[in-house]
Formats: C-alpha cells, structure tokens, sequence
C-alpha cells in the first residue's frame, strides 16, 4: 500500500507521446486506441541506499502465506498469495526471493514464466497488466531456508531455524529469506498467515489467531491474520515449543505472551509488562494502533529483540522492562507510522530509545535529562558524534547514534518546545500518519508548526553534523 501517487499523471503523459503515430496525419476515427506503453517494473523501489531492495511498478494491498516448515528437514513448503495494484503499464515484474526453488508462478490464475537472478524473482505475465489494474500473483517455492547476513552490521537475520523450529527476525531486508514480497517498508500490507508445522509445535505470527488450529495427519496448521498494514520486515512466524499465556491487558486490549520451555520462569513477568507497557504509552503516544499486543521469547542466541508488529520478539534472553518498553514503542514509531527510507530510521530508534527513558521517568528510577546528560558528557572523540544520526549509513544502519544520538535529539528538542508542546507533538504526529508513511522533513515540519519556533538548528545540529552539539 502506498499513498503517493505523484508521477503517475506525468508517466500516462509520456508514454502517451511515446506511442503517437510516427507519422503527422491527424487522428481519424478509426484510428486503433493508443497503445500502452508496457514495460517491465524496476528491480528496485526506489531507496537509493538499497537499489535493490522492494520493486518497482506495482504495490502490494495484501499477502496470503501458507508455509509448512518441517524442522527435522529444515525444509519449507510455501505458497504466497500476492493482491496488487499496478502503479504503470507492466510487461514484467519483479519480487524479492533469496534461495529456494520456484516450482510455479500464476498472474491472474494464468501461468506466468519467470527467472531469477540473485534475489530478484523477475515474473512475466502472460497478459501485460495495464496501469491500475489489479492482479494477483501466487508463487509456489519450496527450500531450505538460508539466513540473511550482514546487510546492515547486524549479524544473522531473516529466516533462521533453531533446534526446535525457527527465529523469524528479518529487519532490514530479510523477509524474502522466507517469502516471495516486494521487500522494503514503503510498500505495506495486511497479511494472512497458515503456517503448519508437525503435531506438538506451536506456530506464532502476527495479529490474531483465526479459530483453533487444525491438525490432520500428525501436522497442525495455524491460522493467523493481522487486519492493519505492516511492512514485511515486521512479519513473523516464529514457531517450536512454547509456553502461552493470553487474556488481556488491565486496559482491555488482547494480549498473547509465549516463551520458549528455557524461560518458563519469565512467561508471567512477559505478560504482565507487556500489558502494562502497552496501556502506559497508549496514555503518552495515542491509542495502541493494532488489535492486539504481547511478546515472545525465543531460544535462539540472538541477543537482540525485533519489534514485530504485535508481537516483539526476543532472542535468547528474558527481556527487562526498558527493552518491553522500547520494542513496545515501535508499536507507534516504525510500524504504525513507517519510514519510507532507511535513512530516516531514527525515526524508529531515536523514538524507541527515548521511550526507554520516558519509561524510566516514569517508573521513577531515572529521569531522561540524567539520562541524556550523562551521554552529552562522552569526550567530543566518542564515535556517536562523528555518525550523525539523521543520515543512517546503509553499511552502519543500526549504528548507536542512530539510537542514543537520535533519543538525545528529541530530548533537546522536548527542553527546546517545554513539555506540553513536546506530549502533544508526540500525540500529533501518531495520529497523523497512523498506518501511513513518514520523513524526517516532516516530523521537523510539525514540531515547527505547533511550536511556532525555528528549530532548524536544533534538528541540524543533534541530527546532520559530525560533531558533538553544544
Ligand atoms: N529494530 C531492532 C531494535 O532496535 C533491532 C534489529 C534490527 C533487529 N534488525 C534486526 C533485531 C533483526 C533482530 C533481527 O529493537
Ligand atoms: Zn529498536
């Protein structure tokens, strides 16, 4: 799903022009209707630090997953189901698939051929599609999955087995290491998931469970579906043993909490701060934007934790209340509100990081002005002022400016605009582009705009020089 549509008033134009008669007689009446200009969709959405990543000339309204992973083999059985919009007159098209085989591609129910090349599944369908149209696209892939590696200094992510299953963690670009998609987080969609793993294991994705799974000849396939817009890499289907517990949060929104048998001991803790965490910021960021909360603790090692829409995912650790707290932030700021660019991305961690604080604040054990004066006291050589934060560096995305400078960013600017102005911008700001899209430019508009200040200086000194702010 993608709201802007600038540029395609002007390409209907040109390919208009570009299909005139070679000649100059005037039209006549029974002239054939001009022909559209079909051409294939670019391999790449268009973010200029990930050339590759998402595809052009189409956008995804929905994705309809059925995988069936057997842990014993590693091996994956999928089909995905594609409903797209086309956003010009497309002779070809391209998703996002790294590894595996692809037995089958249908466009409209008709057989399509397709190639591969890298990670770019290129399908061409037997009729061209005209701007606008609606398709859908379904892909039979079968496989052992293989992790993504190293795109942005993360170590292993994606699609990753564990011994009883698999972590499935795949920020920035790693959910094409389990299903065909157009890969980036300007395109999102709503998603169904049936996910069917042998009898015993549990299999958990995002959203809602729809009905009681189903098991027939000793495998169980699980239903869920998550009714509101995510960008693919928030889509999960962590599956194995596990834990659950459900009900609700004290303010009345559902809540599902599962661990892994190793952290048994921390399933109640999950529960509990999860559910706590999600009505606080509801109280300080807007209402909760989806239609359900909770987390997971997974055994694998990752050390680190995914913010997967409605359902954080922790690797390896039990998770204290400040991490909750942030990946519950995320809610809000990456996932309902998502970035169009990667560059942008401490419009994710900065927030993330500074809800850490303000959880802290709260809980009365820290204020976030002892927070940040603490890191504004690093020597002028510590390597978060040399890294501006505003500009993430494809080959350092996740750096620690992006987070800590980006958090100490909106903490200058809360002590800048005095805290009522600050809350009510945070409020503002997620009510504004719920389940949309959002840039830097624009959050540094509004804060403008409902402050009445210049914050120009402000915004380029925490977010755009190499140096440490005075
Ligand atoms: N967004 C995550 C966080 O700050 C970090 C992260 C990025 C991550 N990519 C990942 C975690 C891949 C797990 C897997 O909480
Ligand atoms: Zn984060």
């Amino acid at each position: 799903m993608r709201f802007d549509r600038r540029g395609v008033a002007l390409l209907a134009t040109l390919s208009l022009l570009a299909c005139a008669p070679a000649d100059d007689r005037p039209a006549h009446a029974d002239d054939p209707p001009v022909v559209a200009d079909f051409r294939p969709g670019a391999a790449g959405i268009g973010d200029p630090d990930f050339p590759k990543d998402g595809n052009g000339g189409y956008d995804v309204s929905h994705y309809d997953l059925a995988v069936d992973y057997t842990p014993k083999t590693k091996r994956l059985e999928g089909q995905t189901t594609i409903q797209a919009a086309a956003t010009q007159d497309l002779s070809s098209f391209n998703l996002d698939l790294a590894g595996y085989t692809v037995r089958q591609v249908t466009v409209n129910n008709a057989k399509a051929t397709f190639g591969r090349a890298g990670d770019e599944l290129t399908v061409t369908p037997a009729k061209p599609l005209g701007d606008r149209s609606r398709f859908t696209v379904k892909v039979d892939y079968s496989g052992q999955p293989e992790a993504a590696l190293d795109s942005a200094n993360l170590g292993t992510y994606g699609f990753i087995p564990t011994p009883d299953g698999a972590f499935v963690a795949s920020e920035p670009n790693g959910s094409k290491t389990w299903f065909p998609n157009n890969d980036h987080p300007a395109d999102k969609a709503t998603f169904n998931f049936a996910i069917t793993v042998p009898a015993g294991l549990t299999a958990l994705a995002n959203g809602e469970l729809q009905g009681r799974p189903t098991t027939a000849e000793g495998k169980t396939t699980y239903r869920w579906r998550e009714l509101h817009p995510m960008a693919t890499y928030l889509a999960t289907a962590t599956l194995g043993k596990f834990d659950l517990r459900q009900g609700q949060t004290p303010g009345g929104i559902p809540e599902l909490a599962a661990v892994d048998p190793k952290f048994k001991s921390g399933l109640d803790k999950l529960y509990k701060v999860s559910g706590e965490v999600t009505d606080y910021w509801s109280t300080v960021f807007g209402p909760y934007p989806f239609s359900s909360t909770g987390g997971i603790v997974d055994d694998y090692a990752a050390g680190y934790a995914l913010e997967n829409q409605t359902k954080p995912l922790y690797g390896g650790f039990e998770p204290d209340e400040v991490i909750m707290a942030h990946e519950l932030a995320h809610q809000w700021f990456g996932n309902s509100l998502t970035i169009k660019r990667w560059k942008d991305l401490w419009l994710n961690e900065g927030f993330a990081t500074y809800a850490e604080w303000l959880w802290q604040e709260h809980k009365g054990t820290k204020t976030a002005e002892a927070i940040f004066t603490e890191f504004h006291a690093r020597p002028a050589g510590d390597p978060i002022w040399a890294y501006p934060p505003g500009r993430a560096k494809p080959t350092d995305l996740f750096n620690a400016s992006v987070y800590t400078r980006g958090g100490m960013t909106l903490h200058a600017l809360r002590k800048a605009i005095g805290d009522d102005t600050f809350f009510r911008l945070l409020k503002t700001w997620t009510a504004e582009h719920r389940y949309g899209h959002v840039t830097t430019e624009e959050f540094i508009d509004l804060a403008e705009q409902l402050s009445g200040k210049n914050l120009r200086p402000l915004f380029d000194a925490w977010l755009f020089q190499p140096h440490r702010p005075a």
